[in-house]
């Protein structure tokens, strides 16, 4: 991916003690990288503030995410936001963030443009509030022409629920005699995913401390390299980014193989 180095030297400027960019080598940016967002609710908690704050202080967060992806030049940046399990959570604050989806994408729909980012949807989207859909169909309708980063917003996404649908499509492709079953392979169920055509994540950062996928990317993140910290999202700066892209750096990635080096 393309990026201006300039523009990045600049970005990058001012660091702290432990890291700075030239801690990382710029020819070996992971061209996807997927964030689970978390730690809103206690980033909230902790300066007695309702859940709610903590999300709005999460979008902040986010954007600086998004720019530092396309700083980089990475290729994709996906992120989960709201899990097919978020539904179980108290009625308002679902409200909540369907509400501050919808206003954040249209507050944002001219970064986008400036950035020359395309916007993808993994999830099912048909299933959340009108004006939430709305908002989105905008922003894909927008973007679709975009050619720099993808960044793919997982809102109403579970891995389980995704797999289902994509076996779903390959049945009925089956059925009506469009697919043959016993040529059903890896490539024709990556293909029915909300993925398809995007390259596997390479690295998964998860904030908040918790060591645990729920629900995102199963299939995808095979060969992935987790990155977990403690920092809470809203507290996730360009810094921490760095810090996960030098660790991703120093791992060895064997797919199964030998590495002699
Ligand atoms: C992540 O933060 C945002 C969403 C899941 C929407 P949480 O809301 O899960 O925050 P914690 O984990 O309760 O701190
Ligand atoms: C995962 O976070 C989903 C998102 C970040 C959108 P949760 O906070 O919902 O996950 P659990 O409940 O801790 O596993
Ligand atoms: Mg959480």
């Amino acid at each position: 991916m393309q990026r201006d180095e300039a523009k990045l030297r600049e970005y990058y400027a001012g660091a702290p003690d432990d890291i700075s960019l030239s801690d990382v080598d710029l020819e070996r940016i992971p061209s996807h990288i997927s964030i689970i967002m978390d730690g809103n609710g206690r980033w909230a908690q902790a300066r007695g503030l309702d859940r709610s704050e903590g999300h709005v202080a999460g979008v902040d967060a986010l954007r600086e995410a998004v720019t530092t992806s396309v700083r980089l030049g990475v290729d994709v940046l996906s992120v989960y936001a709201f899990s097919t399990e978020n539904w179980r959570r108290p009625q308002h604050e679902v409200n909540l963030l369907m509400h501050l989806f919808a206003t954040t994408l249209v507050k944002e729909l001219p970064l986008f443009a400036q950035e020359n980012v395309r916007l993808l949807f993994l999830g099912d989207i048909d299933a959340l509030p009108k004006v939430t859909r709305d908002v989105f169909e905008k922003g894909l309708e927008e973007t679709r022409g975009n050619t720099g980063m993808v960044f793919a917003l997982a809102v109403n996404y579970g891995s389980r629920a995704e797999i289902a649908r994509a076996a779903r499509a390959l049945a009925r492709d089956v059925a009506a005699g469009r697919v043959d079953a016993d040529e059903v392979d890896e490539a024709s169920v990556a293909a029915r995913l909300y993925t398809a055509g995007l390259p596997d994540p390479e690295l998964l950062i998860r904030t908040s401390g918790e060591n645990r996928l729920s629900n995102f990317l199963l299939w995808q993140i095979a060969y992935t390299e987790f990155y977990v910290t403690d920092t809470l999202w809203p507290d996730f700066t360009r810094w921490d980014y760095l810090r996960a892209v030098r660790d991703f750096q120093g791992r060895k990635r064997r797919f199964g193989g030998v590495v002699n080096k």
